[in-house]
């Protein structure tokens, strides 16, 4: 596989909303960024993600983008973001933005001119329908409930499509000319200096046409746009051109939200060549989850994680390099999800962090997840801002379950979760703002905070730091990075184990992923024990005894 400049970098994600707060209106910002970016640099972050930061309402936390071209003053000014890249460049770090071109905001200047002129230039931007006698032209469910159609403004016989929210028409991405609009505004960010983007729900962009109902899968008579999705062919078209009008002449670092994509397709994504440098792992995230609600969910069990995640593995193997998470900024907070309920520890913690730190691939960290933190308990439906959880909640009160059920699921689920303050002290406001934060801070930050942290050296926040500076090691780096993955002891229950393998070394990541110790059979001579997430080591001789929770890295001897 040919090297590229990133694989061994440490990416991370900022949710910018509730990063740092540099001016007491409760809101993180650019210069409350900019701020920490010492912290970061320090931590070892290399490339950073910030969620959107552009003009926008805010009806989808600013995947609503009212305008491409500018920072909305609620995050700063675009002088704020030129010093961010200055800044951070200065620092050998680089900047990637939220590319959201599904959708843009009904706010839009575009929008507003669809509205005004449906047949013109504008209208054509967008997907409007004439809807006769009340039938909508197809019965999909947006992201988050209800049609997919809304009616366009002014006009009592027209429908637009929004897949996600009725504040997000989605972009008519078969009309050459708003794919142009697209182009020019990638390459004038990327001109500006910015290194590359996350790209928003870019499966969504190819639409199954003409647009036709598939069967209800709830009593709503609708269906999920993934029904439609599957039958959507040709999205490759778009992204080719668009990587090859934009990305590729600029050298930029590209990573996709890519859901449903085709096993087949993987090489055309991130193979070499392909239309991103990396994608997302999705696959222990969707586990479980059900096109009837949450209410429906399944949980994960170690085993089930290990096992989506080892697919993964295998099916990337060297086609490229897949990016690993353990949380963003929609999930639930990958300790309380896949450290099962009740065990969540420092020393789970950062059996979880060593497991899927030293998988093969970019390892991502989502803010906040270098400390450990945790779901945020909900109270009442009133103080939950994510759109998904409320429509989430509806869904199960629908389907009969009580108030204090739904509202135990949007604690498990929902987007708030990942979305509450940095916990940067112990103080009221976690250090986070010297104003009223717009959402509520979580209550353990007394506990789990980067200023307690920082002074214990058997923290979370550390173990981080550990696992960063082994990959990076030049002793172990080659292997961590560019070593093949395999599974090792994969029918065992509660252990994650894999090899990693380079013609020089052998590593070993091991984790007794359960409160109960176990004695684990070891594929070869232990040469070295590399990482240890306990105070005391194991015992090892041609086997180990792994204390619970307890996870190891182990260089094997090559004899
Ligand atoms: C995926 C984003 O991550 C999510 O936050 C957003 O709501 C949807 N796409 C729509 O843009």
């Amino acid at each position: 596989m040919k090297r590229e400049w990133w694989h061994n970098k440490v990416a991370y994600q900022i949710y910018p909303k509730s990063f740092y707060d540099s001016n007491g209106d409760g809101i993180g910002d650019l210069k409350g960024i900019i701020s920490k970016l010492d912290y970061l640099k320090d931590l070892g972050v290399d490339i950073v993600w910030l969620s959107p930061i552009y003009v926008s309402p805010l009806a989808d936390q600013g995947y609503d983008i009212s305008d491409y071209r500018d920072i909305d003053p609620r995050f700063g000014t675009m002088d704020d973001m030129d010093e961010l890249l200055k800044e951070a460049h200065k620092r050998g770090m680089y900047i990637l933005m939220d590319l959201v071109v599904n959708h843009c905001s009904d706010e839009h200047e575009w929008f507003r001119k669809a509205c005004e002129d449906p047949e013109g230039r504008y209208g054509k931007f967008f997907y409007i329908e004439t809807v006769k006698d009340g039938k909508l032209p197809c019965n999909w469910r947006s992201y988050f409930g209800g049609p997919v159609w809304e009616r366009l403004p002014g006009h009592e016989d027209k429908y637009y499509l929004h897949v996600f929210h009725k504040k997000q028409p989605d972009l008519n991405w078969e009309n050459p000319d708003l794919r142009e609009e697209v182009y020019r505004m990638i390459n004038w960010w990327l001109d500006r200096g910015l290194d590359g983007f996350r790209l928003d729900a870019i499966i969504n962009i190819k639409k199954a046409l003409p647009f036709r109902d598939y069967p209800a899968d709830r009593d709503d008579g609708l269906t999920t746009v993934h029904n439609m999705l599957k039958e959507a062919k040709g999205v490759g078209v778009f992204l080719r051109e668009m990587s090859d009008r934009t990305f590729k002449p600029h050298r930029a670092f590209t990573v996709g939200e890519v859901f449903n994509e085709r096993p087949e397709e993987i090489p055309d994504f991130i193979g070499e060549g392909g239309y991103f440098s990396s994608m997302f792992d999705f696959a222990e995230t969707v586990f479980g989850q059900s096109e009837a609600g949450w209410q429906d969910n399944i949980d994960i069990t170690p085993d089930d994680y290990r096992n989506c995640v080892f697919e993964t593995q295998k099916k990337i193997a060297d086609i490229g390099f897949i990016s690993n998470i353990i949380e963003n900024h929609d999930e639930p907070r990958g300790v309380s999800r896949y450290i099962p309920e009740g065990d969540q520890s420092p020393e789970s913690k950062k059996l979880l962090a060593t497991v899927y730190f030293l998988l093969r691939g970019l390892p991502w960290i989502y803010q906040g997840q270098e400390l450990g933190m945790e779901n945020i308990p909900v109270a009442s439906v009133d103080e939950v801002d994510d759109i998904s959880s409320i429509d989430a909640y509806q869904v199960a009160l629908d389907a009969g379950w009580s108030e204090k059920d739904a509202l135990k699921l949007i604690g498990k689920y929902g987007r708030d979760n990942a979305r509450t303050p940095f916990q940067w002290d112990a103080s009221e406001n976690a250090g986070f703002t010297a104003g009223k934060p717009w959402l509520r801070i979580n209550p353990n930050c007394r506990e789990i905070n980067l200023e307690t942290e920082k002074a214990d050296p058997d923290s979370v926040f550390h173990h981080y730091k550990k696992l960063i500076a082994l990959r990076k090691s030049g002793e172990y780096g080659d292997t961590l990075v560019y070593g093949e993955l395999i599974p090792y002891l994969q029918e065992r229950h509660n252990v994650m184990a894999y090899l990693r393998k380079s013609k020089e070394q052998t590593l070993l990541v091991l984790a007794n992923f359960q409160r109960e110790p176990q004695t684990l059979p070891l594929p070869g001579k232990v040469k070295k024990l590399l990482l240890n997430n306990l105070p005391d080591d194991p015992q090892i001789t041609e086997e180990i005894r792994l204390a619970g929770y307890q996870a190891v890295v182990l260089e094997l001897s090559r004899e």
